[in-house]
């Protein structure tokens, strides 16, 4: 089978122009596995063409439910009958997110197997908080081969407090929580712009859903009853490719309007950028980032769940820095394995220095020279297209299903503001 690769040409040319944000993935993943709990169709919007839509939608198609297209960027989802119990290994295995359709099932099935749940690889990522969860609900787990199944005959409400901060944790609870017999308590619960938004969409169909958005979210069950629909869910633009975008500008210099997103869930990213010297105005769904002088290093960049700096937007900012005047701190604090990225771009010419696996000193400003590389993760991957755009000479990128997994055809979007990529097949 033919591999896609990038070709990318770098250069110090300013960029110019505007570019469009695409929906979210980690939002309409989540809002994909609610259609699991109505009765009768779903109406999607701005939903990105990206790999993990389209293994989402197969995924759902294998337990039953019919998925109609309504042209671009739409779709009708229907649910109301379902047959299967299973989430498919082949598809399980290589997306976590996958997992916050098992809640749903195993309310609807009284059982639900899947495999452990693979992903991008940023360290353990363990899956005890949603096994906790399901378990205070009154679930049963035994393995099957190397496989799970969860069983329930009757879902029952529970407190549950997460010992530490989940996105998709809390979604899975609130997921599961909606069809549960009794009222669920979730605490220290995720504040990710996705889990009020998918609790909007989710009241909006009929749920009982009070708080999310805030550490403590309560949600009272139907008792087995599915929700009566009727309303749509309007895919939220991707923050994520949104801060990357500006990431690229900033790192490259020029003035690019990045259209269809909402700096409002980018306050600290945006914060960051005009510390280190580059002009971002906002409006209330587009941003124009501009940066023609020098850029300031910055004492430290500390992920943190929302509304801190996102670990997502870690490795596109480290590319940044590496153009700043001076030595700038990056501190991961959410996942333990994912600095590994920083070898590939030491190789490219960049100065820095792990401190230990959470913490790295970027030293700048390097040049950067172009090589053959190979995509570790979405986000990461994305950092790399950055990188190879600002460096000197050509860039051969390769993996990128895993840049497709969450980003739609960024090769073509980003031709648009001036750089020079393409993509080939093999
Ligand atoms: C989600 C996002 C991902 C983002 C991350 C943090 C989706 C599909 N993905 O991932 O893009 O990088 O939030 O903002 O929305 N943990 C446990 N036990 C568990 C679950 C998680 O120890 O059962 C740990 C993780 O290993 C990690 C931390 O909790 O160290 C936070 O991870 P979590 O918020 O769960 O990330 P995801 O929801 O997987």
């Amino acid at each position: 089978m033919a591999h896609p690769t990038l070709f990318i040409t770098g250069s110090s040319k300013p960029l110019h122009g505007s570019i469009e944000v695409r929906g979210a993935k980690n939002d309409i993943l989540k809002g994909l596995a609610a259609s699991l709990l109505v009765s009768g169709k779903v109406a999607y919007t701005n939903i990105p063409h990206i790999e993990d839509v389209d293994r989402t939608l197969e995924l759902l198609e294998s337990l039953g439910v019919s998925v109609h297209s309504d042209g671009a960027r739409k779709m009708t989802v229907d649910a109301s009958h379902i047959n299967g119990h299973i989430l498919r290994r082949d598809i399980a295995e290589q997306m976590r997110a996958s997992i916050v359709l098992a809640g749903p099932v195993l309310a609807r099935k009284g059982r639900v197997r899947f495999p452990f749940p693979g992903g991008c690889v940023l360290g353990k990522r363990p899956i005890d908080l949603f096994m906790n969860g399901w378990r205070a609900m009154g679930a049963r787990v035994r393995m099957i081969g190397d496989e799970y199944e969860f069983s329930a005959r009757k879902l029952k409400g529970a407190d549950i407090t997460f010992y530490k901060v989940s996105v998709t944790g809390t979604e899975a609870m609130m997921l599961t929580a909606v069809l549960a017999h009794g009222t669920t308590v979730l605490r220290n619960a995720a504040l990710e712009p996705e889990i009020p938004h998918l609790a909007d969409f989710l009241n909006a169909s009929g749920a009982r859903i009070v708080g999310a958005g805030t550490p403590t979210i309560t949600i009272e069950g139907t008792g087995g009853q599915l929700l009566k629909g009727g309303a749509t869910f309007e895919t939220l633009p991707d923050r994520i490719e949104a801060g990357s975008f500006a990431a690229l500008v900033a790192a490259r210099g020029g003035k690019v309007k990045i259209t269809h997103c909402n700096p409002e869930h980018l306050a600290v990213p945006i914060e960051i950028l005009r510390e280190i010297g580059v002009r971002v105005t906002t409006g209330k769904d587009f941003m124009i980032v501009e940066r023609a002088g020098k850029l300031k290093p910055i004492d430290i960049i500390k992920t943190r769940e929302y509304p801190g700096f996102p670990t997502d937007l870690q490795a596109p900012f480290a590319i940044i820095m590496t153009q700043a005047h001076g030595a700038s701190l990056i501190f991961e604090t959410i996942f333990e394995g994912r600095m590994v990225f920083i070898d590939d771009l030491n190789r490219m010419g960049a100065y820095i220095t792990m401190c230990d696996p959470h913490r790295i000193l970027v030293n700048g400003p390097t040049e950067l020279q172009g090589r053959r590389m190979e995509s570790p993760d979405i986000r990461a991957g994305l950092a790399f297209v950055i990188a190879a755009a600002i460096a000197k000479g050509h860039t051969i990128l390769e993996g990128i299903y895993k840049i497709d997994r969450g980003y739609e055809k960024i090769e073509q979007r980003l031709r648009r503001i001036g750089v020079d990529i393409g993509r080939k097949k093999s």
